[in-house]
């Protein structure tokens, strides 16, 4: 089989994640919540790396971007000004029957192509049809005979012909009505209006906000960039698809300010840069895709929108948004603090308020796009070790054959980085000589000890971890050589390796 197009379903990741730490259900021991999750060991490794590799990109290697780690918890004006308060919002459906709330812009509508007066039956974006034939008994051939539109489509007063996604009667769906997305807090002791302050939608208006204190600390020249990763939070409708779409998550973002007029340029190069930083972290180009918004689908002060889309199991999504914002958000800012945001070309004395490119990323998204890229099943022959990819429709290997899961992170990306594994562990010398090993390499890179049971099975640990190194010291170790075998998680090669080499190898084949 092609295994370009294998992917695991979305229940062996969950069960995965949850098994071996990656992610768990937040405060799952009071049933948990809803569009809130938590990242155990393994997880909390994963998104950091992911997190480091981008500031690196951004911050580290190169000179014209700086960083910035703004208040989750702004002034309520910063949110009136970007827009937030009056148009953050999405037109949701309430089901009075079942109490279901559905995004009325993610539900569908099946309507008899022959009848105009015919009841209609809504269905939620990425339904299985058979779900809507089987509630309401529409058949395979029925199917044929119905076409289907966006509810947001369907005139008010035909509602009484609804018939709701998990429901058999119609009439139970309201008409859509605007909800607002951010979080309201309060600030201070009193519960009042003037105090109303909201926890930040996104990271980006933190970097506008602070534009001029970065640029005359560190007079950077246009182009140049400011760079954010950070918490947001969005009361989403309805969470869904695991991490996905919930309702804490995490944003990497980047206000890239330019001289108006270098719009398009600068927005296709950030297009390709973010194209060439996901392959470098393991997410190859055969499985992500560009989604070029209409120029009729843009607001109306940006001049371009890309998304970078990664085919998930249950279908091709957005990972990050690369917009070209003008100078909106800037003017706005300007607006309504009174403060000048503008930018002097200290050549021409130029002054302006310059055009931003702002890719923006989700560290959660990214994260689940990894863990499903990275899932392998695999058989071994026992005879001669040659791995195939497993047929994800045969339970059992083949006569010969033994299973194993791999998780097959780039080693930047990798929870842990190396095991290091005694071969046995009653034996002092080697296991002295283990730990002294285990201590040298935790200086520069997470590792991992690992002395109990059969070193195949340890390797195999490893391997469902995604560890893509492991480490064995053995008798010959002490008697003989002083060097080590270094196991390969993806090809299960072994080498032999002095230990004074052992770090310098390490280093070229981990450093991002
Ligand atoms: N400042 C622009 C902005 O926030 P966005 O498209 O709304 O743009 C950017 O969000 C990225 O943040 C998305 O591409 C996605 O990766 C992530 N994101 C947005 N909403 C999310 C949610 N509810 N759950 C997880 N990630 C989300």
């Amino acid at each position: 089989m092609n295994i370009n197009n294998y992917k695991p379903s979305m229940e062996t990741i969950v069960s995965l994640c949850k098994r071996r730490g990656f992610i768990f259900q937040t405060s799952e021991i009071y049933g948990g919540i809803n569009g809130f999750w938590d990242y155990g060991p393994l997880g909390v490794e994963l998104k950091r790396n992911i997190k480091s590799c981008w500031w690196k990109s951004m911050t580290q290697f190169r000179e014209d971007i700086v960083g910035l780690d703004s208040s989750i918890i702004m002034h309520p004006m910063v949110w009136e000004a970007s827009g937030h308060v009056g148009n953050f919002k999405d037109p949701m459906v309430d089901c009075k029957e079942t109490k279901s709330r559905y995004r009325a812009d993610q539900l569908f509508v099946f309507k008899n192509k022959e009848d105009t007066n015919e009841l209609m039956f809504v269905y939620h974006e990425g339904a299985d049809c058979d779900v809507i034939k089987k509630i309401n008994k529409i058949t395979k051939n029925d199917i044929n005979e119905y076409t289907s539109f966006e509810l947001l489509q369907i005139p008010l007063d035909s509602y009484h012909l609804l018939v709701g996604p998990d429901v058999i009667n119609p009439g139970t769906l309201t008409h859509p009505r605007s909800f607002n997305l951010m979080f309201k807090t309060y600030v201070g002791p009193l519960e009042e209006n003037s105090s109303i302050a909201y926890l930040r939608p996104e990271t980006a208006q933190g970097i506008f906000a602070q534009f001029s204190n970065v640029l005359s600390t560190v007079r950077n020249k246009i182009p140049f960039g400011i760079a954010q990763i950070g918490k947001a939070f969005r009361n989403e409708i309805n969470p869904r698809n695991y991490t996905f779409r919930s309702r804490e998550f995490e944003q990497m973002e980047l206000e890239y300010f330019i001289k108006p007029g270098t719009d398009e340029e600068m927005h296709a190069y950030w297009v390709n840069e973010r194209l060439s930083w996901y392959e470098k972290i393991g997410l190859p180009k055969v499985h992500m895709h560009l989604d070029i918004h209409d120029e009729s689908a843009l607001a109306h002060y940006a001049s371009a929108c890309t998304d970078i889309l990664y085919d998930f199991p249950f279908g091709t999504q957005e990972l990050e948004g690369i917009a070209a914002r003008g100078n909106f958000d800037l003017t706005q800012h300007q607006k309504i603090s009174g403060k000048k945001l503008e930018y002097m070309d200290e050549e021409t004395k130029e002054k302006y308020i310059p055009h931003v490119i702002e890719p923006s990323a989700g560290v959660d998204r990214i994260a689940l796009a990894i863990l499903c890229e990275a899932y392998r099943e695999e058989w071994i022959s026992k005879k001669d070790g040659e791995i195939i990819q497993a047929d994800p429709l045969v339970k059992r290997p083949p006569e010969g054959f033994e299973s194993r899961i791999v998780l097959s992170f780039k080693p930047c990306i990798a929870p842990y980085k190396i095991a290091v594994l005694p071969l046995v562990k009653n034996k002092e010398d080697i296991v002295i000589k283990a730990k002294e090993i285990y201590a040298i390499l935790s200086k520069r890179w997470k590792c991992f000890y690992d002395q109990s049971g059969a070193v195949g099975r340890r390797y195999r640990r490893q391997d469902e971890i995604g560890t893509p190194f492991c480490v064995t010291i053995d008798f010959e170790t002490i008697e003989q050589d002083d060097c080590v075998t270094i196991r390969d998680r993806d090809t299960m090669e072994q080498i032999r390796i002095s230990i004074c080499e052992l770090e310098s190898f390490i280093a070229e084949k981990i450093e991002y």
